[in-house]
């Protein structure tokens, strides 16, 4: 589903130029539930921001259900992004004017679904996160668990084969953390291939396989011990 081959990213600031990642290498077989962990600035971000093809500056290869993406162009990119991928941010990213649902209903817009079919749809999985009682509330009338949900509610719609998720759980408590996890187990047991990035050593029990980045570099990839 995935496979990376020597790929580097450079960040270049004036002068100066910062290796952020290292010759890694990286393959992902569909179904996979993969926990990516390091400390702060070992550079997980940016590598799920390579994987999301939310950032193509990148040097090496990588192929995404044989989509080349390096190779591709950005309006193809932003079809695959919108079909392909669920996104989960740290920070939730939920646009703060549109309620819950209409939150939920942006990726099927983009994906040309018209609205009555796109209520229905957004309702229904807005349900199955427990929000039924929030569609109409907005994101500052959530709690952090609340807007987080509606935020994998809205990854999740256009029923991607992969879920990617950047420290979902690190401004939530620990009893919102282990619904979130749940979510993305359920959402993996139906198939969907899930990559976490966390810290939090808690985190790993869920997962069967565990990516280690330090300075950029893979320096473990397997079981959890
Ligand atoms: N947009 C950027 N411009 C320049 N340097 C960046 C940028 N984003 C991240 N970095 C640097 O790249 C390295 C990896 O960062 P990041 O991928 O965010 O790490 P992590 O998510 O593991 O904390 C860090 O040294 C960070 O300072
Ligand atoms: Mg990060």
């Amino acid at each position: 589903m995935i496979k990376i081959t020597n790929l580097n990213k450079y960040y270049k600031n004036g002068d100066s130029e910062l290796h952020a990642l290292k010759n890694i290498n990286l393959k992902v077989e569909k179904g996979e539930f993969i926990a990516i962990m390091g400390s702060s600035g070992s550079g997980k971000s940016t590598f799920m921001n390579i994987l999301g093809c939310l950032d193509k500056d990148f040097q090496g290869i990588y192929v995404l259900d044989t989509i080349n993406v390096e190779k591709i162009v950005e309006e193809k990119i932003s079809r695959i992004r919108n079909q392909k991928i669920g996104f989960v941010f740290q920070a939730f990213n939920l646009l703060q004017n549109l309620t819950a649902l209409e939150n939920v209903e942006l990726p099927l817009i983009y994906s040309g679904i018209k609205s009555k079919e796109r209520i229905e749809i957004a309702t229904n999985i807005l349900e199955k996160v427990g929000l039924e009682k929030r569609l109409h509330h907005r994101p500052n009338e959530l709690s952090g668990g609340q807007k987080q949900r509606v935020a994998i509610a809205r990854a999740v719609v256009n029923e991607p084969a992969i879920i990617l998720a950047d420290e979902p759980t690190g401004n939530l408590d620990s009893s919102s953390e282990e619904e979130i996890m749940k979510l993305f187990i359920e959402l993996n047991e139906k198939g969907a291939t899930v990559i976490i990035v966390s810290h939090e050593p808690e985190i790993a029990k869920y997962c069967k396989r565990i990516i280690v980045f330090k300075d950029g570099e893979i320096i473990s990839d397997g079981e959890p011990n």
